[in-house]
């Protein structure tokens, strides 16, 4: 039986809440663990910035039994305290120092703010305990401060590539798909978070590849959704009424918006012949039933698995003899795993 557990901290209260899946808990000395090389049980501390956002709790559940694999295949017992940010920087230095005073062998950090490291890299500096930051990119000054902080990530510009080729190839395919038979596709952007490394890259280069296939484009709008469904249907129902029939192409930073845009559509009784193209990023399981359906035209798979396997072996080496010759990391602190196309002939295969 594996013995890896999760201890899940409630932010506020700063109680366990609910924890020990399976087995036993690792009693940890503190500090004493971070020196030891032959370690018998390590602790793992992890915070996201915000535990409802779909695509980093399903990375987050992936991670939980690559911990228990791991556990099983080394014989090293691996508990991981868990933290939820709810979105404040604030709350989540609190946490990284609880994880820091509970003896993790390292931290690992969905920071809520990218801009706003510092808090936390000098706690980690002070007290020797490394940092996987994932996710949510931090600036390469600032991840070049201590020489034991890495990020687990993707190449945001791929992602965005890959969205525009899948919407070029809808129109090519299609030529009923530009509705007003103008040459130009009338696009909508739904953006994540302002500021978001993701959001800022992916639409600048997904609107860039189509322009680069040879297809005019013209921009209707664009509403900010902060990767949230709930968030994008209420813009996009606010954008139907003015927009509603021009709009032939969204392209949406995730699936989750692109979610909520299909929502809209549904609500307002749009017939299906009448929508636009769709297209996400992610590949949730959500957004892969989406495409399965035929609602969206396709979505870009952000490899959960990879990335949290990549931040599992990396803090498992990190806390344990140190060896990160296997993990080829990039200038010795990146992992970043590629993004790859999910057309609705590729959707079973990611399905499974
Ligand atoms: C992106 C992902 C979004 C959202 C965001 C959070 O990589 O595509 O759905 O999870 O990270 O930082």
């Amino acid at each position: 039986m594996s013995q890896y557990s999760v201890l899940l901290v409630d932010d506020e209260e700063d109680v366990i809440a609910g924890f020990l899946l399976t087995g036993m808990v690792g009693i940890l000395s503190g500090c004493s663990l971070r020196q030891t090389r032959e370690a018998e049980s390590i602790k793992i501390g992890v915070t996201v910035y915000d535990q409802y956002d779909t695509f980093v709790s399903q990375m987050m559940e992936v991670f939980k039994n690559y911990a228990g694999e791991k556990e099983a295949e080394t014989g090293i017992a691996i508990t991981i305290e868990m933290y939820n940010a709810a979105d404040s920087q604030t709350t989540q230095n609190s946490q990284v120092e609880s994880m820091i005073n509970d003896g993790c062998d390292v931290v690992c950090v969905n920071l809520v703010d990218r801009t706003e490291p510092t808090t936390v890299i000098d706690m980690a500096e002070k007290n020797n305990v490394p940092v996987i930051f994932f996710n949510r990119e931090l600036v390469e000054e600032d991840l070049e401060r201590w020489e034991r902080l890495y990020y687990v990530g993707a190449k945001a510009f791929e992602s965005g590539i890959m969205e525009g080729e899948i919407a070029a190839a809808a129109f090519q395919n299609n030529s009923s798909s530009d509705k007003n038979g103008d040459g130009m596709i009338q696009y909508l952007v739904l953006e994540g978070e302002a500021g978001h490394q993701d959001a800022i890259v992916r639409t600048e280069y997904a609107v860039s590849t189509i322009v680069e296939s040879g297809i005019d484009v013209e921009k209707v709008g664009y509403a900010i959704a902060n990767w949230n469904r709930a968030q994008a249907q209420t813009k996009m129902a606010q954008l139907l009424p003015e927009y509603g029939s021009e709009i032939e192409l969204v392209l949406a930073n995730n699936d989750d918006m692109a979610l909520g845009a299909i929502d809209a559509l549904k609500a307002a009784d749009i017939s299906r012949n009448d929508w636009p193209v769709i297209v996400g990023i992610d590949g949730t399981d959500v957004g892969l039933e989406a495409v399965k359906k035929g609602e969206m035209i396709g979505t870009v798979y952000n490899d959960k698995e990879g990335q949290a396997q990549g931040i599992l072996n990396l803090a498992f080496a990190l806390s344990t003899d140190g060896n990160l010759s296997e993990l080829a990391l990039e200038d010795g602190k990146y992992l970043r795993l590629p993004y790859a196309k999910v057309l609705p002939e590729d959707v079973d295969a990611y399905l499974k």
